[in-house]
């Protein structure tokens, strides 16, 4: 971890032709499989009926369509987002979803939810910040989080890009954020553990280099020495 990464690296801010084509843009990368990889991951959340959730980085609102879907009346989901084209087709696609609300709002500056949600998702969106932001990120989390309450990252697995498959490697040299580089070189469970999290689930997909990781907020300073790590699957 001896490079260095300043703000300036992120390409998680996404705009034009990029923005509006998001969606189409995922399915054709994934070769058509994106739609049945974030069903898979839907059901992998455990979404219950009533559950209050926070997506941060909503993007286009695919995921909150899909969220909403496992919800009842008494569920709600607030995403937030700060680009202008993603939130614009957010809110036109969430438009029948009465318990669907999406705001402009930066994720890495201060929140002021607290103990609002059951579950806080944030998809494709961490690897983009520095590790100070992230770390801001995920206080925001802990604060938001009902007391037991789910962080559920999907993003990247931890992996070395230098030893991975050819087509991982030419992406992460030529295509991704130059902050995922740094996002997967880190011990995330460590980190979520230091930050009050534990109970981790993972769940893994494409090969192993995507994941979805669950974890659950504990009392800081209480329970925090016995979070086991259980393995779902993958
Ligand atoms: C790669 S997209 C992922 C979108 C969505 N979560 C998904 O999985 O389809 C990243 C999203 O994060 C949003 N974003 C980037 N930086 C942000 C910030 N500082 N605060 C809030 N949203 C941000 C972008 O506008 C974009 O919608």
């Amino acid at each position: 971890m001896n490079q260095t990464y300043n703000r300036s690296d992120s390409k998680v801010e996404i705009e034009g032709f990029e923005a509006r084509h998001y969606d189409l843009l995922t399915n054709i990368i994934t070769a058509g499989t994106y739609p049945f990889f974030i069903r898979r991951v839907m059901r992998d959340m455990a979404i219950q009926a009533e559950d209050a959730i926070l997506d941060l980085g909503s993007g286009s609102g695919r995921n909150a369509c899909l969220m909403a879907r496992r919800l009842s009346v008494a569920g709600q989901i607030v995403g937030l987002d700060i680009g202008v084209e993603m939130l614009a087709q957010a809110r036109r696609r969430c438009r029948h979803l009465p318990n669907v609300t999406m705001e402009k709002q930066r994720i890495e500056e201060t929140l002021h939810y607290c103990e609002e949600f059951d579950k806080v998702f944030i998809s494709f969106v961490l690897h983009g910040f520095v590790q100070e932001d992230r770390l801001h990120i995920v206080e925001n989390v802990y604060r938001a989080l009902r007391p037991g309450g789910q962080f559920l990252v999907l993003d990247y697995n931890e992996f070395e890009p230098e030893q991975s498959f050819w087509p991982v490697r030419f992406a992460f040299h030529h295509l991704e954020c130059p902050l995922a580089s740094d996002f997967v070189r880190r011990d995330w469970m460590a980190i979520l553990r230091e930050q009050g999290f534990g109970d981790f689930q993972v769940h893994g997909y494409y090969f192993g280099y995507l994941r979805l990781l669950s974890a659950k907020k504990l009392e800081r300073g209480g329970e925090r020495a016995d979070q086991g790590i259980k393995k779902a699957d993958g």
